[in-house]
This record gives C-alpha cells, structure tokens and sequence, in this order.
C-alpha cells in the first residue's frame, strides 16, 4: 500500500482490491506491533470506505478509488505509529453502544463492562436510584447506565472539561441527556450542597506511577495521563474517593470501583479500614481477574 509496495515488481501489476488492501495492511501492521493486525485492518479500510465491516466480504474484489487509497495509506501510517484504532475512527463500542471517542478521553475498555453489569444488577432493586458517577471520561458508564435503567437519576463528573464535553455528546447521541447531569471538578468538589445517592461508582485513574511506562505503546503515548496515573501505588485517587464516598452514600447504598487486578487485597483493607462499609467483596470478571471492588454503606 506504500510506494514502495505499489512499485515492487511482483505486485505491479496487480489491482488494490479490497481483499489486497486488507492483507497487505495485516502484514504491515502485525510488523510494526499491532496484536490484532487483522481486525486493525478491517475497521480502518471500513473507515476509508465508508462502510460496514461486514461489508468488506462482500466485495472482496472491488478494486479502492484513489480517494479510498489515500485515506487508508494515512490511516495505515498513523496506525503503524501506535495510535489507537478508536482515536483513527472515532469511536468504540462499550456495553452494546457505540461511543464517540478523542485522544481527550480513555477508550472504554471490556474490563468496564464487568462494573456496568454489577451496578444494573444492583440498581435492579432500588426504585429510582441516585447514581453519582465520579471520573466519567467518555461517559460510557454513566450513558450505559441510563439507557438501560428506565427511572434514574445520574450525575456524572469530571476533571476534564475536553473530557466532559464528549461525555455531554455522548449521552445526547444516546439520547440519555435528560437523565444525567454532568459536573465538571475535583472528585466530589464537583458536587452541590448535601445530594446524597444510592450508588457512588468510578474508574478512576489506577496505574501506579513505576508502571506508566512499560504500558503498550497505544494507552502510553496516547492516551490521557490524567485517566491512567495513580500515583505511586495507582491508589492516590481510590483513597480519596472511598474516604469521600462515605459523606455521599445513603444508609445502604453501594459504593462500586474499577480496580487494578493486582489491587482487590488492599482496596478490600482500606475499605474496612473507614467502618463506613459492610459486604465488602471483589468482583471478578470473566477472566477471573479482579475488576470492581463493591461495598455497602452501613
Ligand atoms: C480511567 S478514566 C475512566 C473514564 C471512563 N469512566 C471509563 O470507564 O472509560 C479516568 C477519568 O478520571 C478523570 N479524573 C482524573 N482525576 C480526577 C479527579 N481528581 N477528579 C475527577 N476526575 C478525575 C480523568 O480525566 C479520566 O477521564
């Protein structure tokens, strides 16, 4: 697909089909990294054409336009480079809904899903729940929250006013807005006066500050610093947030937070450590790694 490719003897004479394109990039990318070369391809000659993936094997053998060429060699190059596929295209899937996403917000993760289940699980029970949602980046769990819960009340927070802003789009785009109020600040400084809610739930940023290098390539150099460093344990913002909670959860309410799958030990010993929560237990996810630590506020 580069020039050089284009000019090699054995290939000049032949077309850039679809099928061509998709195997050349796979090859390019698995070179330079990518652990899901393949699918890498496909979303992106999707992108360039316009198209849904499914699409692409359907027309294996329709030869690219030039237009669809030059969009897919600039999204191959930058690809090749480790940015992520979701900032190339814009968008990522989470929970069954399709996000907007910029290099300003975490691109949500599966891992996610594990702490969305917890909370409808949970908020199943309770008629018209008060969620408060703290770190909400890209809003995917707030926005999944309302759509599948018919009487709620969110707010959503964050530090990032770029974040929030694709936070406020994305609950709009899932015609969630009237549902969730977004806040931006400082952990619960974000809040007014005394609201006091039945679940308080966050990702915060964990990653501990000796690991923030050895992260692959796509999250380390591009994806925000804000959303992954935790400081040097990872756990600067859970302490301030299970410390805080307490003062914002109603007598029975349920405090739900994404941890690190090396974390569920000393998140369980803080959380005792306050004696404002029972029931405390770690949630794994499929994998059976440790994902969400929930307790109940006594
Ligand atoms: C790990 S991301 C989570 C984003 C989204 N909730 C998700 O699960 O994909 C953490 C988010 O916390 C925000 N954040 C970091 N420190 C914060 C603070 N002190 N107060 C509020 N938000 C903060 C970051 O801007 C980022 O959007």
């Amino acid at each position: 697909m580069n020039a050089d490719a284009q000019r090699s003897p054995a290939s000049a004479d032949q077309p850039w089909t679809v099928g061509r394109v998709i195997d050349w990039t796979t090859g390019h990318l698995k070179k330079h990294g990518s652990e899901t070369p393949r699918l890498d391809a496909e979303i992106l000659l999707a992108h360039a054409r316009s198209c849904p993936r499914i699409q692409l094997y359907t027309h294996y053998d329709e030869v690219l336009d030039d237009k669809t060429r030059g969009v897919m060699r600039e999204l191959v190059t930058r690809r090749a480079r480790a940015e992520p596929v979701a900032y190339l295209v814009g968008h990522r899937e989470f929970y069954g809904l399709d996000f907007r996403v910029t290099p300003n917000v975490l691109i949500p993760r599966p891992d996610t899903e594990t702490l969305v289940l917890e909370l409808l699980t949970l908020a199943a029970d309770i008629e018209c729940p008060r969620i408060l949602e703290l770190c909400t980046g890209s809003g995917c769990i707030a926005v999944s929250a309302a759509v599948n819960l018919n009487d709620v009340q969110i707010v959503a927070t964050d530090i990032d006013n770029d974040a929030l802003n694709i936070a406020v789009e994305n609950a709009k785009a899932h015609a969630a807005g009237a549902k969730i109020t977004f806040r931006q600040g400082d952990l619960f400084d974000a809040l007014e006066g005394d609201q006091a809610f039945d679940f308080v739930v966050a990702n915060p940023p964990y990653v501990p500050d000796e690991e923030l290098e050895e992260l692959d390539a796509d999250v380390r150099d591009h994806e925000p610093r804000l959303a992954l460093a935790g400081g040097d344990d990872g756990l600067d913002v859970t302490r301030r947030i299970l410390s805080g909670a307490g003062d914002r959860l109603k007598s029975g309410g349920y405090l739900l937070l994404e941890i690190g799958a090396e974390q569920g030990n000393v998140v369980t010993e803080l959380l005792e450590a306050t004696g404002a929560y029972g029931e405390i237990r770690i949630v794994t996810d499929l994998a059976r790694r440790p994902r969400v630590a929930v307790a109940k506020r006594i």
